[in-house]
């Protein structure tokens, strides 16, 4: 089995190729391709790749190279990681939005909005280019925004599913509190890729006891904590939202705080350099402890656990995905990408039916989703208009002249990577 990692150089890619190994009997790799432009980092990262397949007796191949053509060729699955324009356009993304009393986020608002305009033709052009060589191949997308460039996968006839770790976070975090393994917790989890609310928490799978409740009441004070929102908040609504929803349920309360303090983008700078530099130690074999302070904990077993189900048919039969709705959540069209669980196979992601969420959810569910279809209108078609429009639509901007204001600053900070502006 072969399968292809763009955005290879990632200093996350140790983590994944850390779940490679580990979990190998899940997935029996034969050869595994890094791709990525940025050589000498990939060459940092793909030593110590290596290294920790050899310390754990992993018997695949590890290749490294900058073509994409020979890298996707014969995969049965490719990954997508990467980030256009590295941490210095997410840094932008983070900043500017604030000048206009926004949100400054690498995928909510006004700078999630960048990023899709930035990143959906360089997803599309690749997903083209593994199409031609290999038209059955899976494309696992962890590229943010997930929702938009799943969508814009979709609409492009790919084989895709778009992936997140926020699940696999709270499946693992709900399975400390609880005492059981994590295989063992069932969420009901319903939304958007980063607007997503788990309405329950079942035992054993999809029909098992309900929990929530009781995990509500005995860990509610951690639960708030961990998500920076209130406990009180947490009760009146009844389930729990991601963190992600702490930019919209406090949205002014975040500006003010992201205000006073470093990007979080000037911060995964700091972290890559030193990850960099240790991953170059040539007696180095594992992930470093380092690596859990970013934010993608767990995603190589979601990873691994998504391509083992379309790969192999083994793997966890249902997993959260990012699917089109095709009328799972009545209020939202057919073409929607929501995040729900799903059962998972060789066929692809068909989600599991859900209950219909609380309006609460439902309203703020319905109007991202129209910002989401305005946005991939404007990454695949460009003009100032269409991004006008998408964020004119977003609940977190909304009135017209903070849409301008930030229209124009989106297209002024990103112009090298816009093609028609
Ligand atoms: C979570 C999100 C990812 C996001 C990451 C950022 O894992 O689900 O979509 O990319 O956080 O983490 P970072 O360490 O880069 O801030
Ligand atoms: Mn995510």
């Amino acid at each position: 089995m072969k399968l292809t990692v763009v955005g290879g150089g990632s200093t996350y890619t140790p983590e994944l190729i850390d779940g490679f190994a580990r979990l190998r009997d899940t997935l029996p790799l034969e050869e595994l391709v890094l791709v990525d432009p940025a050589a000498e980092r990939l060459e940092l990262v793909g030593g110590l790749a290596r290294r920790i397949f050899a310390r754990q007796g992993h018997p695949g191949r590890i290749v490294t190279t900058s073509g994409l053509d020979a890298a996707v060729d014969g995969a049965d699955a490719v990954l997508l990681q990467l980030r256009v324009g590295g941490q210095a356009a997410r840094e932008q993304d983070e900043t500017w939005p604030l000048e206009c009393g926004c949100v400054g986020q690498e995928t909510t608002g006004a700078g999630g909005l960048a990023k899709a305009l930035r990143t959906v033709p360089v997803v599309l052009d690749i997903a083209e280019r593994v199409r031609r060589t290999n038209p059955r191949a899976w494309i696992i997308d962890f590229t943010n925004p997930v929702g938009i460039v799943t969508r814009a996968l979709l609409q492009a006839g790919h084989r895709a599913v778009g992936l997140c770790n926020v699940a696999i976070g709270f499946q693992r975090r709900f399975a400390g509190m609880l005492g059981v393994a994590p295989a063992d917790v069932h969420l009901d989890h319903v939304g958007l890729n980063h607007l997503t609310w788990e309405t329950g928490v079942r035992l054993g799978g999809p029909e098992g006891e309900d929990v929530l409740p009781k995990l509500l009441s005995d860990h509610g004070d951690t639960i708030a904590a961990d998500l920076h929102l209130p406990r009180p908040l947490l009760d009146r609504l009844s389930v729990v939202p991601s963190y992600y929803l702490r930019y919209y349920y406090a949205h002014d309360e975040v500006v003010r705080e992201l205000r006073t303090k470093p990007s979080r983008a000037a911060e995964v700078a700091a972290m890559e350099r030193t990850l960099l530099q240790m991953y170059g130690d040539p007696s180095l074999d594992e992930k470093p402890e380092l690596l859990a302070r970013r934010g993608g904990a767990y995603y190589s077993e979601a990873a691994v656990d998504l391509a083992a189900a379309l790969l192999t048919g083994s793997g966890s039969p249902y997993q959260v995905v990012n699917a089109y709705n095709h009328g799972t959540l009545s209020f939202l069209p057919d073409d929607a990408v929501i995040e729900v669980q799903a059962a998972v196979g060789p066929k692809g992601p068909s989600p599991l039916p859900v209950t219909q969420p609380d309006p609460l959810f439902a309203g703020l569910m319905a109007n991202v989703t129209a910002y989401e279809h305005l946005a991939l209108e404007a990454a695949l078609h460009g003009g100032r208009n269409r991004v006008f429009r998408a964020l004119l639509a977003h609940p977190l901007i909304g009135q017209y002249e903070y849409a301008d204001t930030l229209t124009d600053r989106l297209i002024a900070h990103n112009r090298e990577h816009l093609a028609w502006a």
